[in-house]
């Protein structure tokens, strides 16, 4: 670490005690945010800490809908957002307007929305879902038709895992697609003794060349039990800081280096610094919007 860097870590965490804040950092996060987290995680798990913390301050590194996510389970708490402008493209494909016409023309249908959507999607959605809960929470539903938003590749995913009948919205990932088959079948090639793990998010020439397909917490668990000594990683390459870090002894190959979120680069220690001594930017969700989105939350936290 720079002097610098020192220097506005122990600026950060001394604000932070006297605050009594919580850092919460997503896998994607660049290594020195991730480095002074005091928690690092999917989107499971971030919404599950959470949700119990009794910090009164939520530092959210990661994208808006997280934070949102945050705000929705702890309304009496302060979340912070280090850069506002941290959105995710995806979660931007899908608005309440355009759902609500949707459900217009699908009455009955069950809608399941991705936890990377709105908080105003959710409070439209039935039940949420991360690529962690997906398939548990689909296959928890009774419902003939299945509307699921905004990404058509982890809903695609989930409906080879399933029997429900499913209706996907046409959101992505950006930066997922940029992991193309030929990538891996190279790389397998390269390190034959390697294993493949993939993101739900990954178009579907990408997860059938996988051998394990798990969420970004999936993925960590999955590197520190397995045997094999090298893992082709397809996800955003933020991860890679961490897989090294909890296993120095094994090599993780990105999959693509061109797999970078730019929303989620957005968030740095000068910006951390800075949130926490103004206080700013606040992500909270209205309370009308909040209740209804929360319906849909909780009721992912209680079938996983
Ligand atoms: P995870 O819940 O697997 O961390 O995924 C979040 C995300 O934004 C993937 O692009
Ligand atoms: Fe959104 Fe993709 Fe970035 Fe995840 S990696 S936050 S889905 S744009």
């Amino acid at each position: 670490m720079g002097n610098r860097d020192t220097e506005l870590t122990e600026k950060i965490l001394n604000l932070k005690k006297s605050r009594n804040a919580v850092i919460l950092a997503h896998n994607y996060q660049l290594g020195e945010v991730q480095d002074i987290a005091d928690f690092v995680g999917d989107s499971l798990e971030l919404s599950q800490k959470a949700a119990k913390t009794d910090a009164d301050v939520i530092v959210f590194c990661g994208v808006h809908f997280m934070a949102e996510t945050a705000s929705i389970l702890c309304p009496d708490k302060v979340v912070l957002l280090p850069d506002i402008h941290a959105g995710c493209p995806m979660a931007d494909m899908v608005t309440a307007e355009g759902l609500r016409q949707r459900k217009r023309e699908l009455p009955g249908a069950i809608v399941v929305c991705y936890v990377n959507s709105s908080a105003e999607v959710k409070a439209e959605s039935d039940v949420c879902c991360t690529s962690a809960s997906a398939v548990k929470v689909i296959e928890s539903l009774d419902a003939k038709d299945i509307l699921f938003v905004p990404d058509q590749y982890l809903g695609h995913y989930i409906s080879t895992k399933t029997d429900k009948k499913m209706i996907l919205w046409p959101g992505f990932c950006p930066t997922h697609l940029r992991i193309h088959p030929k990538h891996l079948s190279h790389l397998r090639q390269e390190y034959p003794q390697s294993k493949v793990v993939v993101h739900p998010e990954c178009r579907p020439e990408v997860v059938d060349l996988a051998d394990e397909v798990l969420s970004t917490g999936g993925m960590c668990r999955f590197a520190r039990e397995t045997k094999a000594e090298e893992l082709i990683v397809g996800t955003e390459i933020g991860i890679i800081h961490r897989l090294r870090k909890e296993n120095p002894g094994k090599k993780f190959i990105p999959a693509s280096e061109q797999a970078i979120c730019p929303m989620m680069k957005l968030i740095t220690l000068e910006k951390i610094l800075w949130s926490l001594e103004e206080m700013t930017p606040e992500v909270r969700v209205p309370e009308e919007v909040r209740l209804r989105a929360k319906v849909a939350v909780d009721k992912m936290l209680e079938i996983v």
